[in-house]
């Protein structure tokens, strides 16, 4: 349990979260935290301890995964929502399963997290059935404008470009490239696959040799980057990776091989996790594009509005920046996560 001063350190941080985030000033809590409003003739609005939300999330894959869960779990105790949270460790089956429990519970609100971009379309319309709004977390899935009410993260096709562009610039535009994507049929891996691909369009000297999924895990990244090495070998002059955890994997991968991780590969990663700040301090990874996971106090806010009555933009973006080795050593005692 939380003590009294933890607790007013944790709301003093949810709410600079909460106006740091992109579109802030058009979602600046109209409910005070512990406390509903009876306006005279309206009808009695609720507040955040009258809030029951389920989330639905895909699992613990990577460190990304673990902040985002720290993030909604940290967020529902310090504004006192009641939150209802599972984790589907990485089966859609599952995540299919904890929506339909949350419709049976009724709860307000439900968040989503999708594994995968297809395959919602029946659950959610069951959900709609129910009366009941879906948030879409993180990530997007392919189903139609009316069975969600908001899509809240990041936009997965500009940190591909984003990578390209920086390792275009590492590699003077000719570059062996091998690509570790993540986990298949999922938005992040689906647009950081094509944005990557949209820029290097304009550099005929950057080749890709190889691309395959390494599921957005540390095991699974050095696991492919072993494949790669054993094919490929000193060919290899890039390392575009989905995430940081594949990243870190494949960063043993190569040293494992006799080869110097972001010197004789230089390797462009996705997240800004703390574990790729430690790699660039010690000169192994040469860049990481920011994919913000700290979407709790954001989501609670929208799951309040939505459960109000409230209209909501169908896209509330994430803002994001780019770091790299320069100054990782100083920037990295401020990263959250
Ligand atoms: O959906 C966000 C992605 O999912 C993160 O980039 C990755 O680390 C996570 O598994």
């Amino acid at each position: 349990m939380m003590t009294k001063v933890t607790r007013i350190l944790m709301r003093a941080v949810v709410q600079a979260v909460l106006f740091s985030i992109a579109g802030c000033e058009r979602f600046s809590p109209q409910v005070p935290a512990d406390h509903a409003s009876t306006s005279p003739g309206a009808e009695p609005k609720k507040g955040y301890k009258d809030l029951i939300v389920g989330y639905a999330q895909l699992g613990a894959e990577s460190e990304w995964r673990s902040a985002n869960t720290a993030s909604v779990k940290e967020a529902a105790e310090v504004l006192g929502v009641e939150l209802k949270f599972s984790d589907a460790q990485q089966k859609q089956e599952n995540q299919i399963k904890a929506i339909r429990s949350l419709i049976a519970q009724r709860v307000d609100v439900i968040g989503v997290a999708p594994l995968t971009e297809t395959g919602w379309d029946h659950v959610f319309k069951e959900a709609r059935e129910a009366g009941i709004p879906i948030i879409l977390v993180d990530r997007r899935a392919a189903v139609p404008p009316d069975l969600y009410v908001t899509l809240m993260g990041s936009d997965f096709l500009e940190e591909g470009r984003k990578a390209a562009r920086i390792v275009a610039e590492l590699t003077n535009g000719q570059a062996n490239i091998v690509e570790l994507v993540g986990t298949i049929d999922s938005a992040p891996a689906n647009d950081r696959y094509r944005g990557f691909r949209e820029i290097l369009k304009d550099y005929p000297g950057m080749k890709i040799i190889a691309s395959e999924s390494g599921d957005f895990t540390l095991a699974q990244g050095k696991e492919v980057m072993e494949a790669f090495l054993k094919t490929h070998g000193r060919d290899i002059t890039a390392l575009y990776a989905h995430n940081d955890d594949m990243a870190l994997g494949a960063i043993k991968a190569i040293e494992e091989y006799g080869l110097r991780p972001g010197v004789d590969i230089k390797i462009v990663s996705v997240d800004a996790a703390r574990g790729a700040f430690e790699a660039m301090i010690a000169g192994k990874l040469n860049a990481t594009v920011e994919c913000n996971p700290l979407l709790g106090p954001k989501f609670l806010q929208l799951a309040l509005q939505v459960a109000n009555g409230e209209t909501v933009p169908k896209w509330v973006p994430s803002e994001e920046g780019v770091f790299f080795p320069g100054n990782a050593k100083e920037i990295l005692p401020t990263r959250k996560y």
